[in-house]
C-alpha cells in the first residue's frame, strides 16, 4: 500500500492498512483539512444528493442535510463500554466481553466499505501541541463526517504533525454499514437501518462505531472520545473529562473569572454558554470558550485548568431564535451543516422557534411539503447545526489557550419544577460532588418514562462516563483532594413552578445575575446565609435593577427548602445509591446523614427569614 511521504508514523500507517484489508474500500483519502478538500467534498455530496446548497445570499457556504429517519440521534442503547471486566463498566453502561465483541465487529466490518471511499481523518481534541489536548484518527467511509470533523475538531495535517512518528493517538474505525455492490446505486443518506453499533474499549482506547451517519454515533471525536474514552484515561492521569460548557464573565473592574457548567440535555446549555447580560446589568460581559465539553486538568498554582477540545458547535436548532441565543444564530449566519431542519422556498432554513411567525410553505426534515398546522413538524426535534466557533460573536480572547482557562466554579443544573432551589452553593467540595452525583431532571413528554419522573442523571454524565459511575464519584472526590484550591461547587435550578405550572424564574439572560453572585462568591465578595443544604443568597445580595418581576415573596419561594420534598428527595438518591453500593464512596452516605440531620433540625419549610 501506497502512503502520502509526510506520513511517518509507523503505528498508524499498519492500523490503516489493517483497516483497508478489513473493510474493502475502492480507495483510500488522506485528509488534509484544507478548505479546497473541504469544498470538494461539499461539491460530491451534492452532486450525490446528500448536500443541499443553501441560498449563496442568505447562508453563505452552507448546506443542508437529511438523514435516514431512522437515523437522527445518538443510539444509547446500541452503545456499549467494552471493558476486559464487565465491573469496571458498572451497572450503567452496556457491556460484552471485548473478544467476543472485536467478533462481532470484525464480522461487519468485513467489506462494509465497499464501493465507498475510505476517508483517514488525523485531528486533535483541544488547540494543536497543548498539553491538555489529545489526538485521534477517524477512519470513516463518509464524507459528510469528513467536513463535519473538520468544522468540530482541528483535523488534517496539522494534526498528524503533532503526531509525529511515534506519539499516542486514539484509533476511531468508522462505517456507515452499507457496502455498495457493483453497480449498486447509493442513497442520499446510507446508513444501516438493522444493525448499530456505538462501541469502546476503554483498555486499549480505541473506538469502533458501526451503522449510523449522524451525531454523536460518527463523528467521533466528540461524545465517544472526548467523553466515554478521555474520562477513562482522565480517571488514569489525574484529571476531568466532562460534559460542561465554559464560559468566561467579565466584571465590571475587567476581572475576568471562568465558570464550568453541566447540564443535561434540554436544560438550555448553549443558551447559558452564550448568555447576554441583561441592559442593566452594565458593565458584565460573557464570553464562551465551549459550549458542551471541558478538559480540566490541574495546574501547578493548584487551580484545575480547563480547555474546550472542539472547534465548532453541534447545537440544537429547534428553540433557537434571535431571542433565546442571537449569538448561536450568528454562529451559524455561514460556513455551517445544518442536519434535519427545514427548507425554506428561497434556500434558506428554518426550525420550530426560530421565528414567532411559521413561514408559510415549508420543505420539512423528511423532504415532504409541508405548511402551518399540518400536524408534522418541520424539523426533527434533534435536526442540527454544525458550525465554527470562531464565529460565535462573544467567543472567549483565550478559547485556543494552550494552557486552557482557570475554572473558578463549577455549576450543576438539572430541570426540576419542585425541591431544588434556584441557586445554592455547598458547603465544600465533598457536598458539591454529593449534589452534582445526585442531580436530575424530570422527564418531559418527549422522552421515555412518565412525565415528571426524576432521571438521575450524575454530573449530567450518565450517557457518557467511560466506566463504572462510582468509581467516577470517587476520581471527582480524589481530585477534590489533590488540588489545592479546586473551584467552588453551586447547584443551580432555573426550572421551578408555581402551583399552576407557570416558571417562577424568566432564565435566559436572567440568569446573569445568579452567575453574577457565583462569581462574586469566587471572588470572596458575594454575602450568603447557611441554609440547611448549602449557603445561599439573600434577595439583597442579588442585583435585580430592571427585573421587577423577582419580588422578595418570588425570591423566598425560589430559594425555600421544603423538609418533606428533600425527604422524599434524599429516600429516592437511594435508588442510584442501591444501583452502584459496590464501589458508591462511603462519603457519599455520611453526606447523606448530614443532610438528613440539617434538614431535621430546620424548620418543616425552611425559608430565608427576614421581614418582607
Ligand atoms: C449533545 C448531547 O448532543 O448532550 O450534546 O446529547
Ligand atoms: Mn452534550
Amino acid at each position: 500500500m501506497e502512503f502520502p511521504t509526510y506520513v511517518q508514523h509507523e503505528k498508524l500507517k499498519s492500523w490503516v492498512r489493517d483497516t483497508a484489508e478489513l473493510c474493502t474500500p475502492d480507495s483510500i483519502v488522506w485528509c488534509d483539512g484544507s478548505q479546497e478538500e473541504y469544498d470538494r467534498l461539499c461539491k460530491l455530496m451534492v452532486s450525490s444528493g446528500t448536500f443541499i446548497r443553501l441560498n449563496q445570499d442568505a447562508r453563505p457556504n452552507s448546506f443542508l442535510a437529511l438523514s435516514d429517519p431512522s437515523d437522527v440521534a445518538r443510539v444509547e442503547d446500541r452503545t456499549y463500554i467494552c471493558s476486559l471486566r464487565k465491573d469496571d463498566a458498572g451497572p450503567t453502561n452496556n457491556w460484552v466481553a471485548p473478544k467476543e465483541m472485536k467478533d462481532t465487529l470484525q464480522h461487519l466490518f468485513k467489506g462494509s466499505m465497499r464501493g465507498r471511499t475510505m476517508y483517514v481523518i488525523p485531528f486533535s481534541m483541544g488547540p494543536l501541541g497543548s498539553p491538555i489536548s489529545h489526538v485521534g484518527v477517524e477512519i470513516s467511509d463518509s464524507p459528510y463526517v469528513v467536513v463535519n470533523m473538520r468544522i468540530m475538531t482541528r483535523m488534517g495535517r496539522a494534526a498528524l504533525d503533532v503526531l509525529g512518528k511515534d506519539a499516542e493517538f486514539v484509533p476511531c474505525l468508522h462505517s456507515v454499514g452499507m457496502p455498495l455492490a457493483p453497480g449498486q446505486e447509493d442513497v442520499s443518506w446510507p446508513c444501516n437501518k438493522e444493525q448499530k453499533y456505538i462501541v469502546h474499549f476503554p483498555e486499549e482506547r480505541s473506538i469502533w462505531s458501526y451503522g449510523s451517519g449522524y451525531g454523536g454515533n460518527a463523528l467521533l471525536g466528540k461524545k465517544c472520545f472526548a467523553l466515554r474514552i478521555a474520562s477513562s484515561m482522565a480517571r488514569d492521569e489525574g484529571w476531568l473529562a466532562e460534559h460542561m460548557l465554559i464560559l468566561g464573565v467579565e466584571t465590571p473592574d475587567k476581572e475576568k473569572v471562568y465558570v464550568a457548567a453541566a447540564f443535561p440535555s434540554a436544560c438550555g446549555k448553549t443558551n447559558f454558554a452564550m448568555l447576554i447580560p441583561p441592559a442593566s446589568m452594565t458593565g458584565w460581559k460573557v464570553t464562551t470558550i465551549g459550549d458542551d465539553i471541558a478538559w480540566i486538568k490541574p495546574g501547578k498554582d493548584g487551580k484545575m485548568y480547563a480547555i474546550n477540545p472542539e472547534a465548532g458547535y453541534f447545537g440544537v436548532a429547534p428553540g433557537t431564535s434571535d431571542k433565546s441565543n442571537p449569538n448561536a444564530l450568528a454562529s451559524c449566519a455561514k460556513n455551517t451543516i445544518f442536519t434535519n431542519v427545514a427548507l425554506t422556498p428561497d434556500g434558506d432554513v428554518w426550525w420550530e422557534g426560530m421565528t414567532k411567525v411559521e413561514p408559510a410553505q415549508l420543505t420539512d426534515w423528511q423532504g415532504k411539503a409541508w405548511t402551518p398546522g399540518c400536524g408534522r413538524k418541520a424539523a426533527h426535534p434533534n435536526s442540527r447545526f454544525t458550525a465554527p466557533a470562531h464565529q460565535n460573536p462573544t467567543i472567549d480572547p483565550d478559547w485556543e489557550n494552550p494552557n486552557g482557562v482557570p475554572i473558578s466554579a463549577f455549576v450543576f443544573g438539572g430541570r426540576r419544577s419542585t425541591t431544588v432551589p434556584l441557586i445554592l452553593q455547598a458547603f465544600n467540595w465533598n457536598y458539591g460532588v454529593y449534589f452534582a452525583a445526585t442531580m436530575g431532571s424530570e422527564t418531559t413528554a418527549a422522552a421515555a418514562g412518565a412525565v415528571g419522573d426524576v432521571r438521575r442523571d450524575p454530573m449530567a454524565m450518565l450517557p457518557f462516563c467511560g466506566y463504572h459511575m462510582a468509581e467516577y464519584f470517587n476520581h471527582w472526590l480524589q481530585m477534590g483532594r489533590e488540588v489545592s484550591q479546586p473551584p467552588r461547587i453551586f447547584s443551580v435550578n432555573w426550572f421551578l413552578t408555581d402551583d399552576q405550572g407557570q416558571f417562577l424564574w424568566p432564565g435566559f439572560g436572567e440568569n446573569m445575575r445568579v452567575l453574577r453572585w457565583i462569581v462574586e462568591r469566587t471572588q470572596g465578595r458575594g454575602v450568603a446565609i447557611e441554609s440547611p443544604l448549602g449557603w445561599m443568597p439573600r434577595y439583597e445580595d442579588i442585583d435585580w435593577t430592571g427585573l421587577e418581576s423577582i419580588t422578595p415573596e418570588r425570591f423566598r419561594d425560589l430559594e425555600s427548602v421544603n423538609r418533606e420534598l428533600w425527604k422524599k428527595e434524599i429516600v429516592s438518591h437511594e435508588e442510584l445509591f442501591v444501583k452502584l453500593y459496590d464501589r458508591l464512596p462511603k462519603e457519599f452516605l455520611y453526606m447523606r446523614q448530614l443532610i438528613l440531620s440539617a434538614l431535621w433540625r430546620s424548620p418543616e419549610h425552611w425559608e430565608i427569614s427576614y421581614d418582607i
